[in-house]
């Protein structure tokens, strides 16, 4: 028996593209260059990638709500299940031992709208390296948890740890997308930098979000369209143990489930 749902969805997204075929007047040309863009596509295995530049924030958006919480912003493709905890002092990401980047300290707090805190939240962070790749999805990297890990929120709801400061990267740009992004549109396919973070905490709704960094280049151009301002951070430059850091302190709201 069908999903009527899914038939309903298919028949309006069917007369949807028709009425733009007509309203456009697009002809065979068009229609071929559509097939050959869309088999390029599938044939560089880039229609995950493709579905998170053009789709992910809009399906995040309206997935999660807008209230008074935290926003949310895309996961996007580079995810990877199983992280270490992190819960032994000083919180440090797992890097290499000369990992490339200015050091960062997160102070992290996650609260309810009217200011509980959430205590024993599991907070899974990713990011980048300093040259723009994540473990897992590059050669370039040991397949090894670095710069990921899991934090638990303590009784005031605060968690911590420290990394190296995420720099902008380019989505890949050597295949269709980017080619997409690049030739076909003149944009870019630049994210400005960016932290990730899921907050998994019994009783709310889980928090896929990221944080931004206050002047950086690409805010107001990302190629995936995921800032939200509310998500921008300002680092404060700080000593600790007697090394330069910037110092990120971000309070995250939680939905209620
Ligand atoms: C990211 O934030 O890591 C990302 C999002 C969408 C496409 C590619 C990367
Ligand atoms: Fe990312």
């Amino acid at each position: 028996m069908a999903d009527q749902r899914t038939v309903a969805l298919f028949d309006e997204f069917v007369e949807f593209t028709r009425s733009f075929i007509v309203k456009h007047g697009l002809h065979y040309n068009d229609y071929e260059a559509v097939l050959k863009y869309v088999i390029s596509v599938g044939e560089a295995g880039e229609w995950p990638l493709l579905m998170d530049v053009f789709f992910e924030s809009t399906v995040n958006t309206v997935s999660y709500g807008e209230g008074d919480w935290t926003p949310s912003a895309i996961e996007g493709p580079y995810f990877k299940e199983g992280a270490p905890h992190i819960d032994a002092e000083p919180f440090a990401l797992p890097m290499r031992p000369d990992e490339p980047g200015d050091r960062l300290e997160f102070l992290g707090g996650l609260h309810d709208a009217d200011g509980t805190p959430v205590e024993g939240a599991v907070v899974d962070v990713w990011h980048s390296t300093n040259d723009g790749v994540y473990t897992f999805f590059s050669p370039r990297l040991p397949d090894e948890y670095l710069l990921r890990g899991k934090l638990t929120s303590d009784p005031d709801g605060a968690f911590r740890f420290r990394s190296v400061r995420p720099v902008p990267y380019e989505v890949p740009h050597d295949g269709p997308t980017g080619n997409l992004l690049n030739t076909v549109l003149g944009r870019h396919s630049w994210r400005p930098a960016h932290l990730h973070f899921r907050v998994q905490a019994p009783g709310y709704r889980t928090l896929v979000t990221q944080l931004y960094f206050e002047g950086d280049p690409y805010l107001e151009s990302d190629s995936c369209t995921g800032v939200k301002n509310e998500l921008v951070v300002v680092p404060e430059k700080v000593e600790v143990d007697g090394e330069p850091y910037q110092r990120v302190a971000f309070d995250f709201v939680l939905q209620p489930s």
